[in-house]
């Protein structure tokens, strides 16, 4: 198989991502909650991996980094910590379900700013007018996983920081892949992340990085966190008002070791790595007819197309039947659909991740050749 869905999870890891997972399964135990060596041993992991996290996004407090089960449960606890029901809120046009839905289970209506694809200026001129017009607080999809495109985060940053105006940044395409330095932007409250993507941790972990102090205090879930068992309140410090209940060690310890790997490889160098075949499979895939690829320099190794008459079920369907392993449809993002004019067809996503080769990518574009209208 060519996997070729790293923007729903990278399948291929570093060896000591799985390493770490098992020696964490037969060694850790008791989280937070014992005196005994196993114990020591899971806190110590689940540190590790604080600091690992801390260390790649400039966060000087590793307390401030909450573990979760994937973005979308940490995008939960950063709305609902953050948006106020009544708040004027601005999101960006390619917000996934996993902001749209939290928003919409609470009877918020944001306003959807201008983000064209590939136009950044756009963008920018949109959340100053969000702005002018009295919005309270931006959630954005720091880079989109149907189409790889970045928002201008540097330029949209000082404007919301000037206006005093609170970001929760969607970073689930971006963390790992664009380098990201929170010190950087003062008015980030929270950035959100999944472990299993380009942070190369196992499925069901996932990363807050909690940056306004109304996190500690508006917990989404309580629970046992092994300290101030006497008191029936939560607590009310970083991390633990965010993490009750046991922790997924084994995974955490995995995805300490993936930090590490993305770390030791450089951000940039993996993003360089993904856009160049993104790019080069865009050049392939241009020269058949039967298809509309939306290519951009700018763009990460997220790469979507669409047939012209096949739907893009049915050419998924048929990339699988040939070994290639793509994801079709809207990728539960309608919002960039629309965004994008391909809401009522979606697209084929080809996505890639630093285990990815160029000869992988050209047998994609080759399979592609005999995807048929059926
Ligand atoms: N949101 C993930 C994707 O884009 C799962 O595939």
């Amino acid at each position: 198989m060519i996997y070729l869905d790293n923007a729903a999870t990278t399948l291929v890891k570093p060896r000591a991502v799985g390493e770490a997972v098992r020696r964490a399964l037969v060694s850790a135990a008791g989280y937070a909650r014992g005196g005994y060596e196993a114990a020591s041993r899971a806190g110590n992991l689940v540190y590790d991996c604080r600091e690992q996290a801390a260390a790649l996004f400039g966060l000087s407090d590793p307390a401030r980094v909450i573990f979760t089960l994937n973005a979308t449960h940490a995008l939960n606890l950063a709305i609902h910590a953050l948006v106020r029901p009544g708040a004027k809120i601005a999101v960006s046009g390619f917000e996934h379900n996993a902001v749209m839905r939290p928003l919409a289970l609470r009877k918020i209506r944001p306003a959807v700013l201008k983000t064209p694809l590939w136009e950044p200026e756009t963008a920018v001129q949109s959340v100053k007018d969000a702005l002018a017009d009295g919005a309270e607080i931006f959630i954005l999809n720091h880079v989109s996983n149907v189409f790889g495109y970045a928002l201008p985060l540097d330029e949209i940053a000082p404007l919301l920081t000037a206006a005093g105006v609170p970001l929760i940044l969607d970073a689930s395409q971006s963390a790992g892949v664009v380098p990201l330095d929170v010190s950087r932007y003062p008015c980030l409250a929270a950035v959100c992340m999944p472990g299993h993507k380009a942070l190369y941790g196992p499925m069901g972990t996932g990363v807050l990085l909690a940056l306004d102090e109304r996190l500690a205090s508006r917990p989404l879930m309580a629970g046992g966190t092994g300290s101030r068992s006497e008191e029936m309140a939560q607590p009310d410090f970083l991390p633990d008002a965010q993490e009750s209940g046991t922790p997924n060690v084994p995974g955490l310890a995995g995805l300490a070791a993936g930090i590490r790997f993305v770390r030791s490889v450089g951000p940039e160098n993996i993003l360089a790595h993904e856009r160049r075949l993104a790019q080069e499979t865009a050049r392939a895939l241009e020269g058949n007819g039967l298809l509309e690829v939306f290519s951009n320099p700018a763009q990460t190794g997220v790469l979507s197309v669409r047939f012209r008459d096949i739907p893009a079920e049915s050419a998924a369907e048929q990339l699988a039947r040939q070994g290639i392993a793509v994801r079709a449809g809207l990728h539960c993002a309608p919002l960039a659909h629309r965004t994008a004019g391909t809401e009522q067809t979606g697209t084929v996503r080809l996505s890639f991740g630093f285990y990815s080769t160029a000869g992988q990518a050209e047998q994609a574009a080759k399979a592609f050749k005999l995807v048929k209208k059926l």
